[in-house]
């Protein structure tokens, strides 16, 4: 007889917390290059989609916060004073967690993206959409992390997958020794989270005509978020990221990615820099198709001196002369893998379970399951469950 769901996991309802069953079953990393071969297929990721958050960090179904990158007259020679106006941020709650909400508003929103080909919004039933026709859903920034984790040697991570109609949601959860790095956080080190934002009020507007306008508090709790269709090898995958601002060059309109970065002196600098940030930096931007990441050198008083253009599909080159550098076809070789792993580890198609990967540097990948209401269900009732009237509480303010 077919065991039904809450045979399984009637026992551990009353104590969510605790996982439903171990596996022990470890999905082996090291050593990385076993991931070494050619690079995997990977198609140029599309756009389906995007929308922003306003300042108010509330979902906006539109494009409104995209910005227009204005580059300064000489990039060599610049003087912008990062520290400037801290005392103004108007700074999101970190402690408030997204989850996958706002990816799953607008997938709600845009229902007919998932239709494949001749099929007609009856044959899927109307307002229900029974399948995604996709594998993954998930945020961009998870990605780059798995994209890194073979070379990765600080920070662990752990990701919780749900499955439902057998699309397999992906979503991060904070480790416990992240928790407590941001608990032990000086003055300084938040201070220092706010000059990335500052900086890229220094080279973005509203329109492409107009000039930045520094004097007004910084706000990161607007943004845009492009979404993307993309496929690796066997996995098609649908993921949303920040974009920072965008450009026009020859009639044609590209994202634009932009960091900070300490100034260089010494080779052992260059080197971490190459080995460390730019593995990082280009599988962010790789990852969604920004082609393009313009970096601000700062000094250790937050004043940027001089900007550096990188193009992003160079930086592998670019970064081959330091030894034992990053591999791009590991990175994109370990990450096919283990999207397969996690098809055939996460058998329980059911929008309340949780199965979480939970990974420590040097370590293998090993997963544990969680029944309904536990804190790692992330799947909302009004995703899975809609309600004809349901829809309506996702704000929409042009769809
Ligand atoms: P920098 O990247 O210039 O340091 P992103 O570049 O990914 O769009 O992020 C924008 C800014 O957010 C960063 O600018 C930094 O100021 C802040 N930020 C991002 N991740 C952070 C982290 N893990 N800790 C602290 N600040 C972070
Ligand atoms: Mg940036």
């Amino acid at each position: 007889m077919k065991r039904s769901f809450d045979n399984i996991y009637e026992p551990y309802i009353s104590q969510a917390k605790q996982p439903c069953r171990t596996e022990r079953r470890g999905f082996q990393i090291y050593p990385v290059n076993k991931f070494k071969s050619t690079f995997p297929y990977f198609r140029e990721p599309k756009e389906v989609g995007s929308f922003s958050h306003d300042y108010e960090r509330n979902f906006q179904h539109d494009r409104h916060q995209l910005m227009f990158y204005v580059p300064p007259e000489d990039i060599d020679d610049v003087s912008f004073d990062l520290r400037d106006g801290y005392e103004t941020f108007i700074k999101k709650d970190d402690s408030v967690k997204d989850k996958l909400d706002d990816m799953l508003k607008w997938i709600l929103l845009n229902k007919n993206t998932f239709l494949i080909q001749n099929q007609t919004k009856q044959q899927q039933g109307h307002d229900c959409l029974s399948s995604l026709n996709t594998d993954f859903v998930c945020w961009r920034g998870l990605l780059t992390k798995l994209l890194c984790t073979p070379y990765e040697s600080r920070d662990g991570w752990q990701i919780a997958v749900t499955r439902h109609n057998d699309t397999f949601y992906l979503c991060e959860f904070e480790t416990e020794e992240r928790v407590q790095q941001k608990q032990r956080e000086t003055a300084k080190q938040q201070e220092m989270s706010y000059w990335g934002f500052k900086f890229e009020q220094y080279l973005t507007a509203k329109k492409p005509e107009e000039l930045p306008s520094t004097d007004r508090p910084v706000n990161n709790k607007s943004a845009f978020c492009s979404v993307v269709r993309g496929r690796l090898h066997r996995h098609s995958l649908v993921f949303g990221g920040e974009v920072d601002c965008c450009q026009t060059c020859n009639g044609e309109t590209k994202y634009v990615e932009l960091k900070t970065s300490r100034d260089m002196y010494h080779v052992n600098q260059k080197r971490n820099f190459k080995r460390f940030k730019l593995i990082k930096w280009w599988a962010q931007s790789f990852l969604i198709g920004v082609p393009k990441i313009v970096c601000g050198f700062r000094d250790d008083d937050g004043i940027v001196h001089r900007l550096e253009e990188f193009k992003t599909q160079d930086i592998p080159r670019y970064c081959q002369d330091i030894d034992n550098c990053w591999n791009p076809s590991i990175c994109f070789n370990f990450c096919d893998q283990f999207l397969q792993h996690i098809k055939d580890t996460v058998t329980t198609n059911d929008p309340k379970v949780s199965y979480v990967f939970t990974w420590h540097p040097r370590h293998e990948i090993t997963y544990k399951i969680y029944g309904p209401d536990s804190e790692y269900a992330f799947l909302p009732a009004w995703y899975y469950n809609p309600q004809p009237a349901s829809t309506d509480t996702v704000t929409s303010s042009s769809a």
